[in-house]
């Protein structure tokens, strides 16, 4: 992990504090927060005060404008304040609020039964959640509860969440070092080896966890037919697949969800940031109708007050639909974002190493840390916000908005190649 403190100090003054200086900003904001929390981020360069959002940009508190390409790992997908999405929590507001968790309404029938179209195969039991992390730690004990077998395997240095069950699977360090011990029988494989998945899965094996990419650490792809053999892997031990599609879904990779990237149907898909249409949150396990029949004899054995609110029905409602209708235009789009990214870093090969590409999902491999991180500070010194990996700070990944127009393509493309410009050695 590296010391990302001190990275970036140099941007630190540029962005909007309000009129403070980078010490004020921190004792204000800090002392009411975590001040480690504040100046960490401060120390990556993004001393910043939120203001208005809409579409593709968002302010700072002095107007300065960002271009979003990290959206908040596709929870803003859909841009800020999607209109279609916003006019869909607006209206269920006139009338609704968040319903019971108990009884059954018009919207939420009509997601589920959404969910169930757009999904792949026989997924069409809908389990309302709220965050990502609620979402995976239910898709955990559904698997525990609908196999009785109690073994979870989990990729290295995934991303699940940082609850319980979710936490269990986190790669070592200070993410979660501090809770242990955690929740026994969890096991890591190697991400795309399927061999070494074979050694490990068994018929004490509840379910394995997967994203189709993974996205957190490196944005890496699996190697053709990894996930068909995760799945005939499955089948034979009676293990469910888990699809983790909090940022593989909601057409980041060029498809509705991460498993039809791959085609291959998983027994739970768990959704949730884009599903929120950036607006209200919600998330979801959708599973194959026999992972919730263990539930019959006890229907209310797990539930959650905020789960599955009549305005968030609507508001996923819309985000479904919208994300259904950009489907067509993500793969020219991510096309021609990839062939102005590779045109660009293959002129800077001592700075950038490697583009890694899958659908509406990028992962730039710089050469070490300082480099990678040094871009980061840099774009958004330039008015762009891209994303370091939580793990490995050599590694920036874009999520772009999926409603990006050619004219913002170019000006990110502009804006990469003057940063890399600038911090390319001068020969
Ligand atoms: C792949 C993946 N799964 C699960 C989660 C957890 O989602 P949440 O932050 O809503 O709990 C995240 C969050 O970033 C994630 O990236």
């Amino acid at each position: 992990m590296p010391d990302r403190r001190g990275v970036g100090t140099a941007v630190a003054n540029v962005r909007g504090m309000a009129g403070l200086t980078p010490t004020e900003f921190v004792e204000r904001y800090g002392r009411y927060f975590n001040v480690e929390r504040v100046e960490a981020i401060a120390g990556l360069g993004f001393m910043f005060v939120e203001g208005p959002a809409e579409g593709v940009w968002f302010e700072d508190s002095e107007g300065h404008k960002f271009l979003d390409m990290w959206c908040m790992g596709g929870t803003f997908s859909l841009g800020h304040r999607n209109p279609v999405v916003l006019a869909a929590a607006q209206d269920a507001l006139a009338t609704e609020d968040f319903g019971s968790l108990f009884f059954f309404s018009e919207d939420k029938g009509r997601l589920a039964e959404k969910l169930a179209q757009c999904t792949p195969g026989r997924l069409e039991t809908t389990h309302p959640t709220v965050t990502g992390a609620e979402a995976i730690d239910l898709s955990i004990k559904l698997a525990r509860g609908s196999t009785g077998r109690t073994e979870i395997l989990y990729a290295d240095h995934s991303y699940h969440g940082c609850t319980g069950f979710a936490l269990s699977m986190m790669a070592r360090g200070s993410m979660r070092d501090y809770a242990e011990p955690l929740v026994p029988d969890f096991t890591e494989v190697c991400f795309g080896d399927a061999a070494d998945l074979a050694s490990k899965i068994s018929e004490r094996t509840a379910a394995v966890v997967l994203e189709a990419v993974r996205t957190d650490c490196d944005g890496a792809i699996p190697p053709e037919g990894y996930l068909t053999e995760v799945r005939r892997l499955c089948d034979e031990t009676g293990a469910k697949l888990i699809s983790d599609e909090v940022v593989c879904g909601m057409g980041r990779l060029g498809t509705f969800w991460g498993c039809d990237y791959w085609g291959v149907e998983p027994d739970m898909l768990v959704t949730a940031k884009g599903f929120s249409g950036g607006i209200y949150p919600m998330s979801a396990v959708v599973t194959r109708p026999e992972c919730l029949d263990f539930f019959g004899e006890s229907p209310y054995r797990t539930i959650s007050s905020f789960a599955w609110s009549n305005v968030g029905a609507r508001v996923s409602l819309a985000a479904l639909e919208e994300t259904e209708r950009l489907l067509p235009r993500l793969g020219p789009l991510g096309d021609r974002l990839h062939a102005g990214v590779m045109s660009i870093t293959d002129r800077f090969p001592d700075l950038v190493l490697s583009v890694r590409r899958a659908g509406m999902l990028f992962a730039i491999d710089f050469a070490d840390a300082g480099t990678g991180l040094g871009f980061l500070a840099g774009m958004f010194a330039a008015g762009v916000l891209v994303v370091a990996s939580s793990q490995r700070g050599d590694v920036i990944k874009l999520y772009p908005p999926l409603i990006l127009e050619d004219a913002e393509v170019d000006l990110f493309l502009d804006r990469m190649e003057s940063v890399l410009s600038k911090m390319a050695p001068r020969g």
